[in-house]
């Protein structure tokens, strides 16, 4: 691979394709199976097999995979679902459209996954499940969360849409320890689909549950006009499916780059003191480096060091909004200052370029420029 030249824009991510991607889609195409087709269930027993479970459900993102997991769950109207206000708001719209209500909890300063603390504090009488989010590819505190569901009955939905390859405290692999899971495949995740996702069942009555609503509520022996009960159009195409068997085989070399990359930038990150590092593991965890998000000090002009990050073709994000303060969450009465941890996380991070295809040139440049920008 020939190093891009030093001027050359960076984006803030990339998917990282290559021939055998073409190749399988190409095959898909030539046969003309588009949806429904065996590269689907080739897709769904590949990626079953690489997380080391029995079964996994394709849709068509990962909202729809969470979706379907409130349903799972039973969640709906009246039902309060504990959950992390510091995510990507799919993790609380999915609630919205059973009409299940959210109850945001602080998250842990470091980490940035909910704290387990906080969610016992907000058990009430109406709550019925807890969604923990993996942020960032960071696992989330699952022992403690199994043991809150155990004491008050809940149910569990993962948010591991961003965390595929990462593993807990316990040594065992996100997305494997709720009753369900979601993942998701969009080109800035660790692997892609396009669009696209996957949902992970806790036995075969979910699964055909899964499998039923996915597909307009058919079951699998009913003909086209056959329905079963309500469902949705949630399901995965081929030429999706042949783009997701393809990176599976080389996940593990994509997770490792990304590593890699993460502990470079750590590295580089190291002397600029305006600067804090994700952190990348803080007991026996592993991280799945999903995004590369650093958090300024408190006080800094987040705003000029994008501008001026972009100024020198760099691109970068702050990253993320607090789910709470979106317009149709104030509706439910939330506001600023409820969760101070993840409104402060929030109002420093800032999401610098990463994807596999990055150089070691890349990193260096984006670290000196963040230096340059920020006050020493
Ligand atoms: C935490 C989290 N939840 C849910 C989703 C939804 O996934 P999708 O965009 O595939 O619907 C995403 C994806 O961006 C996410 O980051």
């Amino acid at each position: 691979m020939t190093a891009p030249p030093d001027n050359e824009p960076i984006p803030l991510a990339a998917p990282d394709l290559g021939e055998r991607e073409e190749q399988l889609v190409l095959e898909v195409l030539r046969s003309g199976r588009l949806s429904l087709g065996p590269m689907g269930e080739r897709f769904e027993r590949a990626f079953a097999a690489w997380l080391g479970v029995e079964d996994a459900v394709a849709v068509s993102s990962g909202t729809a995979g969470l979706h379907l997991g409130v349903r799972a769950l039973g969640w709906g109207a009246g039902d309060e679902v504990l959950t992390s206000p510091f995510s990507f708001v799919a993790s609380a719209n999915c609630l919205l459209y059973e009409g299940a209500r959210p109850v945001f909890c602080d998250v842990d300063p470091e980490t940035l996954d909910l704290d387990p603390a906080a969610a016992e504090a907000a058990v009430g009488e109406g709550t019925r499940g807890i969604l923990p989010v993996h942020i960032f590819g960071y696992p989330a505190a699952m022992a403690e969360i199994e043991g809150l569901a155990t004491r008050h009955g809940l149910g569990i939905l993962e948010d591991a849409c961003e965390a595929l390859g990462a593993i807990d405290a316990e040594g065992r692999a996100v997305g494997t320890r709720g009753n369900l899971a979601a993942f998701a495949f969009y080109p800035n995740k660790q692997m892609t689909t396009g669009e696209g996702g996957m949902t992970i069942p806790s036995g075969p009555e979910d699964a055909a549950r899964l499998r039923s609503e996915r597909n307009q509520g058919r079951a699998r022996d009913m003909g086209w006009l056959d329905h079963g009960g309500l469902g949705f159009n949630y399901r995965l195409g081929d030429l999706a499916a042949a783009l997701g068997v393809a990176q599976l085989e080389r996940l593990d070399r994509l997770l490792e780059r990304r590593a890699a990359l993460a502990a470079l930038y750590a590295e580089r990150l190291a002397g600029i003191e305006a600067v804090e590092a994700p952190v990348a593991a803080r007991g026996s965890e592993r991280r799945s480096w999903f995004v590369y998000p650093v958090r300024l000090a408190a006080g800094s002009d987040r705003d000029a060091v994008v501008a001026r990050l972009a100024e020198r073709g760099i691109a970068s994000k702050a990253y993320l909004p607090c789910i709470h303060l979106f317009p149709h969450l104030r509706e439910l009465g939330y506001r600023e200052g409820q969760f101070p941890v993840a409104e402060d996380a929030s109002a420093r991070s800032l999401a610098l370029p990463f994807f596999p295809s990055m150089t070691e040139a890349q990193v260096a440049r984006v670290c000196e420029a963040l230096a340059e920008t920020l006050p020493s």
